[in-house]
This record gives structure tokens, C-alpha cells and sequence, in this order.
């Protein structure tokens, strides 16, 4: 590259579940210029979601040539490019002319639910947990494979013949960048293919999940030079890789164990940083690599993964119609005072963390010719707060530290109800960073740390800096929320279970 052009700036890719963006970040970690742009979601049969992963790659490449123009950037100016991404969404594709083989199968989708009974008919559903830290469920990448393998016809073969390659979101553009076949530890650990402790795909698993090794990327850190880019974006870094919810574990600059956050975006997901070694959830957490940094070793994590949370209020805006924007749900929440007896859970991909039941499917609870639209949007609110309090209450018995305060970040943060809510529910002040867009921050300092862009982890911290804090309520009626309110939510939730056959 060209040694007279100073690389100023850093830029992020997030491909996420609704939508694909770039962040251009300047060394202060301040946003310089953003683009997005929307995917289809594709929903072939009730539990089914899809993605068209080539859609997904035009409309990468359209937001990042769109952030440098806004600006006026050039692809010189940029001294690498950060890859994060929705995780275990699961897309085949020919190695020969790179076209997909099926559309991609999205984690949110249940099809594999018999699959995975049937695997866990054999040892129980916990039977891998100990090698790759995941339960059985529908969620993640290695049952997705499983099923294209067995349902796109003449698949398999090829696959063994490394004529048919997978990936994830990272691995597919990194592939398209650089031609590269490669993923990061964080994005792997999600496959359920993966062992913990080597970092490397596991031959007992690949065997019991029934997938051939030659079609497998190969596992690398988050944070290193994969390949350059060649076509429009010639000869960028392609400089790290990590799940969007590990980015933003990054981007919240949790270095050190003890230290967590929570995403609220489509779902919701809390990670706490556990330092070198991977801690076992015995309370339905996932173990996970939380990132890697170049040669240095890995730092894992404890994560609750929660499926719906802000899908949800998409969900009553698109669907229920009963709002035109998703800001207006706390428009419409203020109109009572109070949730009126209504629980909404949304098992809508049945339930992950703690329960990990893929037959559960939603339920509105407590209904009453009382209950308005109000009512109704304040038992969407809450659901996103009751389910943190069970990944919090089941992170809080796996660690045996009682959490203190809890870093938040994403979009659903910008709803102060809600915030408040969660504070009162968890009984901890809850606290957001000034840049709320954590996921881009965290590639884009993996990847300025894998090329000298920033020296080291603790020059990022000083980037951290508060910008919202809500205080838990005190007094009687908080404690009868936080007690007798939870104990209805925990009933409503037993109400969506066994509802699949
Ligand atoms: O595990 C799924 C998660 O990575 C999706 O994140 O923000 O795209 O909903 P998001």
C-alpha cells in the first residue's frame, strides 16, 4: 500500500440480523461516517428465517463505499477493516463460483428442532457441553449444516470433496474480500463444532453432527491480517473478525474478568468476561471465546443468549400494527401506569437462556377485558427486562459474584422506560457508554489493534466514557416488583412450554 498516505481512520462492517452497516472511526474511537442498509427476511414456513447471503454481499459492499463517500474518504484513508457479524446464520456456497447453495439458514430458525431431539435422545441435551460449551439447540451453526447437508441434494459429496465450503457471516466476507476461507475463534465457538480448550475443530463432533472437515474454514484469532481485499476496496486489511455480541464486549472495552455487558438489539445478549480459562454453566449460560488477540491467549466468557427482545416490538410495529415506529412503543407504554396483569413471552424461537426449550412457543398472559394497547406495549417493555433478570439471576449463581452494575448497550437503549425498568427489575444501576455503537467499535479496535493503529487494550479504555445512568427504584413497590412481578413473569413462562409436539 501506498507508504505517503496516511491512514487516518479505521472502519467497522457489522452484518447484522436486520440490516448491514459501516462505522468509519477516527483514533479517538469518535464516528466519523455511518451507511446501512436492510436485508430481507425471508420466513419460507412458520418457525423458518432465511437470508439471501448475496444480497447480504452487495448490500456490504453498497454501505461501504457509501460511508467513505459521505465523507469523502478514500479506501487509502482507511488503515483496516473490522469484520463483526450476526452470529451462527449458516450459508453454503460453491467454492468454484462462490454461489450460495440454499438461501442461508438465520439463527433465529427453528427446523432443526427434530434434529437436535434426536441428537439429544443420545446422552441429553448437555451431552456436547462440556467440549464446545453449548447445549443442544436449534441456534447453532453445526445442526444448520446438518440440515442443508442432508436436504440440498447432492451437498454432502460435494462438502467431503471441499467442493461446497460454509461459513458464517465473517467467513463468507472474508471469503468475498479476500478469498480467504477463514473464521475467528468467537465466531466458531458458535458452531457447536469447536473445542474450547484447543481452539480447533473437534473430530468427535464433526462426526457426531455428521459434517466433513474439508468444508470447514480454518479457526484464526479475532484480531490479525486474514488477506487484503481485492476488486473496489484493493488491497484493504481485512483485520478482524469477531460475533457481533464479543465486539461489543470489546467495544465496552471489558478486558478484564468480572467485567460484562448487554446488547439489546434484535435479541438480547449478556457476556461476562471470565478471563484464560472457560468457565461451565451449570444455570443454561453458554460458554463461549469472548476474543482472541493475535498470538495472545484467548479470553472466554459466560454469556446468556436471549432470542427476542427488540424483534419483538419490530414484531408489534409490523405485524400487530399497533404502533408506526418502534420509538412509539414507549409512547404508548406511558399511557398507563402500570402493565395490568400481562406477561408477554415471546417464545417466538422457542426460548434460549436459561431454559433452552425449542418447543416453547409465545404466550400473552393475564389478559382481561382491562388490558388496553398500553397495557400491551409495557408487557413487550418488560419482557426484555424479565428475561435479563433470568440470565442475570443464572449469571449470578454460575460466578458466584453478585453483578453490581450492568454496561448496556444497542438500540432498544434509547427507550428510558425500559432502561428504568431494567434497572428496577435488576436492582443494579444501569450504565451506557457514549458511543452506544459498541459492535462496530469493538472490530474496528480488534482490527486497529492487529495493524498499529492503536498500541494496546488499556489506551482503548481511556475511550470510555459514561453517558446515561438509571438508578434502581427503593421502597415497597419496587420490592413487590421485583418479587412478586417476577414471580408472575417465571409463571408465564412455564405457560409456553411443551407447546410443539
Ligand atoms: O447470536 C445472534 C446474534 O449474534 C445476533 O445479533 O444484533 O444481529 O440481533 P443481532
Amino acid at each position: 500500500r501506498d507508504a505517503a498516505v496516511s491512514h487516518r481512520y479505521i472502519a467497522a462492517i457489522d452484518q447484522g440480523t436486520t440490516s448491514s452497516r459501516c462505522i468509519v472511526f477516527d483514533e479517538a474511537g469518535s464516528i466519523v461516517s455511518v451507511a446501512q442498509k436492510e436485508h430481507r427476511q425471508i420466513f419460507p414456513k412458520p418457525g423458518w428465517v432465511e437470508h439471501d447471503a448475496q444480497e447480504i454481499w452487495a448490500n456490504v459492499l453498497d454501505v461501504v463505499h457509501g460511508a467513505l463517500q459521505k465523507m469523502s474518504i478514500t479506501v487509502h484513508d482507511l488503515a483496516a477493516v473490522g469484520i463483526t457479524n450476526q452470529r451462527e446464520t449458516t450459508v453454503l456456497w460453491d467454492a468454484t463460483t462462490g454461489e450460495p447453495v440454499h438461501n442461508a439458514i438465520v439463527w433465529q430458525d427453528t427446523r432443526t428442532d427434530q434434529l437436535v431431539r434426536e441428537l439429544a435422545a443420545d446422552g441429553g441435551q448437555d451431552r456436547f457441553r462440556a467440549r464446545c460449551g453449548l447445549p443442544l439447540a436449534t441456534y447453532f451453526a453445526g445442526p444448520k449444516i446438518r440440515w442443508l447437508l442432508d436436504n440440498v441434494p447432492g451437498a454432502r459429496e460435494r462438502a467431503e470433496r471441499g467442493e461446497v465450503l460454509f461459513g458464517t457471516m465473517d467467513t463468507w466476507l472474508i471469503w468475498k474480500l479476500t478469498g480467504r476461507h477463514v473464521t475467528d475463534v468467537t465466531n466458531a465457538s458458535r458452531t457447536m463444532l469447536m473445542d474450547l480448550a484447543t481452539l480447533d475443530w473437534d473430530d468427535e463432533l464433526l462426526a457426531a453432527m455428521g459434517v466433513p472437515r474439508a468444508m470447514l474454514p480454518e479457526i484464526r484469532s479475532s484480531a490479525e491480517v486474514y488477506g487484503h481485499a481485492t476488486g473496489t476496496l484493493e488491497g484493504l486489511p481485512v483485520a478482524s473478525a469477531l460475533g457481533d455480541q464479543q465486539a461489543a464486549l470489546f467495544g465496552q472495552t471489558c478486558y478484564a474478568p468480572g467485567e460484562g455487558k448487554c446488547t439489546y438489539g434484535t435479541g438480547s445478549f449478556l457476556l461476562l468476561n471470565t478471563g484464560e480459562q472457560p468457565v461451565q454453566s451449570a444455570n443454561g449460560l453458554l460458554t463461549t471465546v469472548g476474543y482472541k488477540i493475535g498470538d495472545q491467549p484467548a479470553t472466554y466468557a459466560l454469556e446468556g443468549a436471549i432470542a427476542v427482545t427488540g424483534s419483538l416490538v419490530q414484531w408489534f410495529r409490523d405485524n400487530m400494527g399497533l404502533i408506526a415506529s418502534a420509538p412509539e412503543i414507549e409512547t404508548l407504554a406511558r399511557t398507563v401506569d402500570d402493565n395490568g396483569g400481562c406477561y408477554f413471552v415471546p417464545a417466538f424461537a422457542g426460548l434460549f437462556a436459561p431454559h433452552w426449550r425449542g418447543d416453547a412457543r409465545g404466550v400473552i398472559a393475564g389478559l382481561t377485558g382491562y388490558i388496553t394497547k398500553g397495557h400491551l406495549a409495557r408487557a413487550v417493555l418488560e419482557a426484555t427486562a424479565w428475561q435479563t433478570r433470568e440470565v442475570v439471576d443464572a449469571m449470578n449463581a454460575d460466578s458466584g459474584v453478585e453483578l453490581t452494575t450492568l454496561k448496556v448497550d444497542g438500540g432498544m437503549t434509547a427507550n428510558n422506560l425500559l432502561m428504568q425498568f431494567l434497572s428496577d427489575v435488576l436492582d443494579v444501576p444501569v450504565v451506557r457508554p457514549i458511543i452506544a455503537e459498541t459492535t462496530c467499535l469493538g472490530a474496528a479496535y480488534a482490527a486497529g489493534l492487529a495493524v498499529g493503529f492503536w498500541p494496546s487494550t488499556d489506551a482503548l479504555r481511556e475511550n470510555w466514557h459514561r453517558a446515561a445512568e438509571w438508578l434502581p427504584a427503593t421502597g415497597d413497590a419496587a420490592d413487590a416488583l421485583r418479587d412478586k412481578g417476577y414471580r408472575k413473569w417465571k409463571k408465564a413462562v412455564q405457560r409456553t412450554m411443551d407447546w410443539i409436539d
